[in-house]
């Protein structure tokens, strides 16, 4: 019997090998019923292989759990979070190809409950929702405006868990940082272990949509500075956090955003 007759919903072998180079290139390079996605990936299984380090540190059984993607590309942690039983998967993108990829991706694994929609991090607010899990893995350095995007993802989506990623570069040292330096005590910041961004004009590996990128402790200082803790990590540059009260959170919302209404 042909694999169309044992289920007749499932794409053909043709028409899904069609299908996955007509939405390439990939960059989750995800096995489609025998078929990688991008199977010249520089990194290989990636990320599936990447997952497999830092995957006993997520709830092995999400079951009833509500999870938001941001950044989601071809849904590569979407449909692993469904794997684990999760009741709603959201998985957001500001690029309409990846989503497709993801559309794709999913239905080919069989995982045809997760909802794809394009969506900036920039604008999680309109959700109106709140997730167990928010996932965040690979966008801080796409932004020109980081701390922004942590601080909207804590102020609107984050109930609870935050699975975060960024590139860093830099020292992989933290120094220890006192609650205050004096104006007069400029050194500290020369310090490699201190936290930074390192600012891209340009591009980076390539790719003009690279902006900033933290050295270890400025990954680690800004998501404690938009109101989470951080509960294991980093693996991979991988972080399992929790949120957190936001600091100086006392003194108002520290999230602005630009008024997209116009002027009147
Ligand atoms: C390096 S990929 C990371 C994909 C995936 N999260 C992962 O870790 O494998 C960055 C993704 O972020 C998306 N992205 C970039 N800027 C975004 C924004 N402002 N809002 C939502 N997604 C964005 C890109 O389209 C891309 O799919």
């Amino acid at each position: 019997m042909s694999r169309l007759q044992q289920d007749p919903d499932r794409i053909g072998e043709a028409a899904l090998r069609a299908q996955i180079d007509a939405l390439g290139p990939w960059f989750h390079n995800i096995n489609l019923d025998g078929i990688w996605t991008a199977p010249d990936h520089f990194l290989g299984d990636y990320p599936g292989r990447k997952f497999q380090r830092f995957a006993p540190a997520l709830p092995a059984d999400m079951t009833g759990k509500r999870v938001l993607d941001i950044g989601c590309n071809a849904g590569f942690y979407s449909v692993e979070m469904k794997r684990r039983g999760a009741e709603r998967v959201l998985g957001i993108d500001s690029d309409d190809r990846y989503l497709a990829q993801a559309r794709l991706a999913s239905k080919a694994l069989g995982f045809t409950g997760i909802e794809f929609a394009n969506l900036s991090v920039y604008d999680v607010g309109a959700l109106g929702e709140r997730f167990d899990l928010v996932i965040f893995m690979g966008v801080l350095y796409h932004l020109r405006h980081p701390l922004l995007a942590l601080d909207l993802i804590r102020e609107h989506v984050a109930n609870d868990m935050l699975l975060f990623q960024s590139l860093t570069r830099g020292a992989k040292d933290v120094a220890p940082i006192k609650p205050d330096y004096d104006f007069n005590e400029p050194d500290a910041f020369a310090e490699p272990g201190y936290p930074k961004l390192h600012f891209i004009e340009r591009e980076f590996a390539h790719d003009w949509t690279n902006w900033w990128v933290p050295n270890r402790a400025a990954t680690e200082a800004m998501l404690r500075a938009a109101g989470f803790t951080i509960e294991s990590g980093p693996h991979d540059e991988v972080y399992v956090c929790r949120a957190a009260p936001v600091p100086y959170g006392d003194w108002g919302p520290a999230a602005v955003y630009p008024n997209k209404g116009g002027s009147k």
